[in-house]
């Protein structure tokens, strides 16, 4: 045993020298080894900038939505802060109820309608952020007999019809009679402003008296963006990102692709000559006239001063009347009249977004009212 430990004192006093040698001067300096091969050129700084900055295509939809309304400044300064008009009013606010998969935003964020309001702009930096928020169905904000139904806009128009549809209409239930309330002049009662969602699926109308017997709405199968996105090479103010589109811009639209030899879509219209008359509309917009003249002259229609205004905003700001600024009770069918006024006039398609019943029931207000 004595033996063993004086063996390794021993063996652990050579390896204390041999530690103690290594630590002895520097030899001299050996020779430089050879270069490595350079690697790859580093993307400049603006490289993925420029896929958008200062490309044509790109500038030119920044032209176009100059032209659109959706990116003035009253459509949000108006509402800023109002959570509840937030997803409609605010381009961050429409972002952000998105993303939560809410009516509404949470917060009462605030700025206009921009690019990044429908596309993931400055997310990747390259094309890919050019793809929608939305293009999945929705569920429409009324549509009293089936609330949890999902809607599809056919992918890209899903974007449009979230903010192009009625809010919701809040009726009170005493039998026969709406209760008609405000301080004011009118009430709110309503389908709000803009309601092409609900126009061209027909759902959410308030219609008087027995509901019209439904038909297939052609246009039920294009979407938003086909007619109001679509290319008008004649004339660049309407179409793309402008989203206005007239009849006649429809027509030219039809008329190139006759002469291409594709007009799938719409194969009612092979004659653009006539589509381009618009007679259907202009009928519609005769009747509608004559409609609105007769519910002001049963004073149920409230009229915006219209010093300052435009026509669309005009028939946008019509609501039921409240004689006297006094709460009343409205029968249903009364209420429901002006309200299916409503729909057709503040839609301003004249019948485009839903040919047949758009017109089916412009002629059944015009005979119930005596027209
Ligand atoms: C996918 C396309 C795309 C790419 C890539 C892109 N941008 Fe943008 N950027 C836009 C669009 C669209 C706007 C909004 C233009 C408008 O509304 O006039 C914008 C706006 C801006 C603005 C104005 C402020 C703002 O946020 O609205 C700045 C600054 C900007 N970009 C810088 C850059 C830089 C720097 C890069 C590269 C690192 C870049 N962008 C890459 C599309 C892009
Ligand atoms: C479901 C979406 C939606 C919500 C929520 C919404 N709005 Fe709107 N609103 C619209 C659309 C779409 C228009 C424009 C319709 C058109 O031009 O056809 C509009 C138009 C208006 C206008 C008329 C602007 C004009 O040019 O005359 C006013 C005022 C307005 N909204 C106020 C409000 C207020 C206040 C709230 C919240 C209490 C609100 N809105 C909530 C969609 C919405
Ligand atoms: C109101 C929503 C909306 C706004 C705001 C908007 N866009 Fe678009 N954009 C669309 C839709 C919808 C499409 C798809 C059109 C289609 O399917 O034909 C589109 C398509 C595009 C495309 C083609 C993408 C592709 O994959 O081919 C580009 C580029 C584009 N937008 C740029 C812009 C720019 C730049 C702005 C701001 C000036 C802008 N958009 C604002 C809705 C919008
Ligand atoms: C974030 C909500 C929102 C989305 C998304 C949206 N809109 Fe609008 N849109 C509005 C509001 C609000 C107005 C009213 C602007 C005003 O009158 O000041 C409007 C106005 C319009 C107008 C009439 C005003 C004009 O410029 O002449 C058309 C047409 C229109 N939108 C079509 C579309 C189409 C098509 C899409 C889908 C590609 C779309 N909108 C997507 C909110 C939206
Ligand atoms: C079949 C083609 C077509 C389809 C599909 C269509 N629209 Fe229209 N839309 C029109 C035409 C045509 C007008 C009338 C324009 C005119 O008379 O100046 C119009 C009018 C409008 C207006 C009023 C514009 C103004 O300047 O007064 C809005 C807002 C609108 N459409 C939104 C939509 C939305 C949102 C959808 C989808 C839910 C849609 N449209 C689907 C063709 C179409």
């Amino acid at each position: 045993m004595k033996n063993l430990k004086s063996l390794l004192m021993s063996l652990l006093a050579v390896a204390v020298l041999a530690l103690t040698a290594c630590t002895g001067p520097e030899g001299p300096a050996g020779k430089d080894g050879t270069n490595g091969t350079s690697g790859k050129d580093g993307a400049a700084g603006t490289a993925g900038c420029i896929t958008c900055h200062g490309n044509e295509d790109v500038d030119m939809k920044i032209g176009q939505y100059e032209m659109s309304m959706h990116g003035e400044g009253a459509v949000w300064i108006e509402e800023a802060g109002r959570a509840a008009c937030g997803a409609c009013h605010q381009g961050a606010g429409f972002a952000e109820a998105v993303a939560l998969g809410t009516l509404d935003p949470k917060s009462s964020i605030t700025g206009p309608i921009d690019c990044k309001t429908c596309h993931t702009i400055h997310t990747k930096y390259d094309n890919t952020d050019f793809a929608l928020r939305l293009t999945s169905a929705i569920q429409l904000r009324e549509n009293d007999a089936n609330p949890a139904e999902k809607v599809d806009f056919k992918g890209a128009g899903n974007t449009c019809a979230r903010c192009h549809q009625a809010r919701i209409i809040n009726r009170n239930n005493a039998a026969g009679f709406d209760t008609i309330s405000g301080t004011t002049g009118y009430t709110r009662l309503g389908p709000h402003y803009g309601m092409a969602a609900n126009i061209v699926t027909w759902k959410g109308i308030q219609e008087f008296g027995a509901a019209l017997p439904e038909q297939i709405n052609p246009h039920a199968s294009i979407s938003c963006v086909t007619c109001h996105m679509g290319l008008d090479t004649a004339n660049l103010a309407s179409g793309g990102h402008t989203f206005k589109m007239t009849t006649a811009s429809l027509a030219n639209m039809i008329a190139k692709n006759i002469k291409d030899g594709k007009n799938t879509g719409c194969v009612c219209h092979n004659d653009p000559v006539a589509l381009a008359k618009g007679t259907l509309g202009k009928a519609v917009a005769a009747d509608i006239a004559l409609i609105r003249a007769k519910l002001i002259e049963k004073n149920f229609l409230y009229i915006p001063d219209p010093t300052g205004l435009t026509t669309a905003q005009i028939i946008l700001g019509e609501y039921i009347k409240v004689p006297d600024g006094k709460k009343f009770a409205m029968p249903k069918d009364d209420a429901s009249m002006v309200m299916d006024y409503q729909f057709v006039s503040k839609d301003r398609s004249n019948g485009a977004h839903n040919p047949k019943m758009v017109p089916a029931l412009v002629a059944k207000l015009k005979t119930a009212l005596g027209i």
